[in-house]
């Protein structure tokens, strides 16, 4: 049987509102739905009163960013405080984060406002149309755009062009701040690390940061990798953060056979090696190793060290082996720092000869 499309009552593409074009065909366009004038449209008040909202929104937010500049500038960075339900977090930090995260959230919760109460809300349907427009749709387009712009009331609503340029004006002195912070250079703060505190005749063993206990040699099998901090350190400590960033330690056993590099030797103890755990690049914690090539890898950028040859540098961007520290044994058994790191810790590129 022959079908002729012809004869199909195919609906108008975009009914008007509220109309079903084809009862019949139950693929048929609806249409749009009949459009519905909101109560900023036909009340004034009501649009003053939206008018207001926006811009306090706006004004929230170049107060927020006021606030971030003020928190960056004020508040110690060493400062810890207890937020709940966060536990001790930086108080600059989370200054930083609470104030930039509302001068953020202001501007697009004003805008979306503003969209939704104020700016024409008159469906416009598009044709389908192919992807390179004719110069006619282009200029329509452009024309759409300046209808746009001018129902927008962008021009017309002056309260709120100059809250928003203002609080886009202000967002962006948040990033040219920070900028502080390329500098000064942290001089000697690396060069020193929680480890000096030991002595050969006060020693301070080394703690298993797992079960919080002081190690002994044979805790550690040859292949393991286990991670230590000083005795006297405590994860309640106020400053932990900080000072398990420079003191962490990564103890790798391997059979003294296979230590290329004498001087490392020494500075273990029966094929016990501690280094720092604090990459040389730029500081991130090292945590993976492969016991079979002794390779020790950094997630961030992939260096790679040879922790059985005085963890010199294989691969990647890091520009130094990880420090050693010398370790013995106590008359307990444990295993004890009796001094600090020979280099400096971390990146302080700032700090070696070259
Ligand atoms: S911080 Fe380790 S490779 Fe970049």
């Amino acid at each position: 049987m022959s079908h002729d499309m012809s004869e199909d009552k195919l609906p108008e593409p975009h009914g008007s509102a509220g109309e079903v074009a084809d009862h019949g065909n139950p693929f048929a366009d609806p249409g749009l739905p009949a459009h519905e004038p909101r109560r900023t449209d036909i009340d004034e008040r009501a649009a003053k009163r939206a008018e207001r909202q926006v811009s306090l929104m706006f004004v929230i937010s170049m107060i927020a960013t006021i606030g971030f500049i003020a928190s960056y500038v004020a508040i110690d960075p060493d400062r810890i405080v207890y937020i709940f339900p966060l536990g001790h977090v930086s108080a600059l930090n989370f200054a930083l984060g609470l104030t930039l995260g509302v001068a953020l959230f202001m501007i697009g919760a004003g805008a979306v406002h503003w969209a939704r109460t104020l700016m024409s809300d008159v469906e416009m349907p598009s044709e389908r149309h192919p992807i390179e427009a004719s110069d006619e749709v282009r200029n329509d387009v452009i024309e759409q755009f300046k209808t746009g712009a001018a129902e927008s009331g962008f021009g017309r609503r002056k309260m709120i062009r100059n809250t928003l340029i203002g609080s886009m004006a202000l967002v962006p002195l948040s990033g040219v701040v920070l900028l502080r912070d390329l500098g000064p250079l942290p001089e000697k703060k690396l060069q020193e690390t929680g480890w000096r505190e030991a002595t050969p005749a006060k020693p301070l063993a080394l703690v298993n940061m797992s079960t919080m206990q002081p190690m002994k040699p044979e805790d550690l099998v040859v292949g393991s990798l286990t991670f230590a901090m000083p005795e006297g350190l405590t994860t309640h400590d106020e400053d932990f953060q900080q000072r398990i960033a420079k003191d962490a330690l990564m103890l790798v056993r391997i059979a003294p056979e296979d230590i290329k590099d004498d001087k490392s030797k020494d500075l273990g103890f029966e094929g016990i090696l501690a280094y720092s755990k604090i990459c040389t690049h730029v500081g991130c914690p090292i945590s993976l190793y492969e016991q079979q090539t002794h390779h020790a890898l950094c997630p961030c950028h992939q260096s790679t060290f040879d922790l059985a040859d005085g963890a010199r540098v294989i691969f990647g961007p890091a520009g130094h082996p990880l420090p050693q520290l010398k370790i013995t044994t106590d008359d307990k058994g444990n295993l004890v720092a009796t001094g600090d790191f020979e280099k400096p810790v971390g990146p302080s590129f700032w700090e070696r000869a070259r």
